[in-house]
């Protein structure tokens, strides 16, 4: 069997600069990746990039919306490495943890849960509420990764990529994927 896909999840909270870093790493090096937008995702996108869907979705097997309820990723028996929900809104992150099936985006992450496969889930928000620290902590529970978007600066970031570069590169830790997209700490 070749490389399972990551699913990459783009939820509509604030950072889709890390899921477009994250993406363009994985494109460059042909790991295989499946895109779930919500309708949230892209109108964030508009109003705080730039960048094109097509920029996001040139290199993935397959793209979704919320809506795609009945597509492969839906399932458990649809093989995957595990997904990655990038950035995390707090409404997703609600959804998930309290199995709120809604969209395919909670959907997907429900599969993962429910098949013990690896969900990162990248939250982005600040400060955080209690149900948003409860959310997150039934899910840690449950075997999710919280990994928030606070990137070090250990690495001497120069530029903002650089910072994405350091949230990109910790998700890639978490499933095993090689890369040196950021500069790891040693003993000075
Ligand atoms: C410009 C913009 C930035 C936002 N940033 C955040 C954020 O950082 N975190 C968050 O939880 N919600 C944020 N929101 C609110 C979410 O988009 C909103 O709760 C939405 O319903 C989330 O839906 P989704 O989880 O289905 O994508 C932002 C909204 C806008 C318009």
């Amino acid at each position: 069997m070749g490389k399972l896909p990551i699913i990459v999840g783009i939820s509509g909270a604030s950072g889709i600069q890390y899921a477009h870093k994250l993406i363009n790493v994985l494109s460059d090096i042909s790991y295989p990746f499946y895109l779930i937008w919500t309708s949230a995702a892209k109108k964030v996108l508009k109003y705080e990039t730039s960048y094109s869907f097509k920029e996001f979705e040139a290199k993935a097997l397959d793209v979704f919306e919320e809506k795609d309820i009945a597509s492969s990723v839906a399932s458990g028996s649809h093989l995957v490495k595990g997904m990655v929900v990038i950035p995390c809104s707090s409404k997703t992150l609600g959804l998930i943890a309290h199995g709120i099936d809604l969209n395919l985006i909670a959907r997907a992450a429900s599969v993962q849960l429910k098949e013990k496969r690896k969900l990162v889930l990248v939250i982005r928000e600040t400060p955080l509420s209690l149900p948003i620290i409860e959310n997150m902590r039934t899910l840690a529970l449950s075997g999710a990764t919280i990994l928030p978007a606070s990137p070090g600066f250990y690495h001497e970031p120069r530029t903002l990529d650089d910072l994405y570069s350091f949230i990109a590169g910790k998700v890639l830790d978490q499933f095993g994927i090689e890369h040196s997209i950021y500069k790891r700490w040693k003993t000075p």
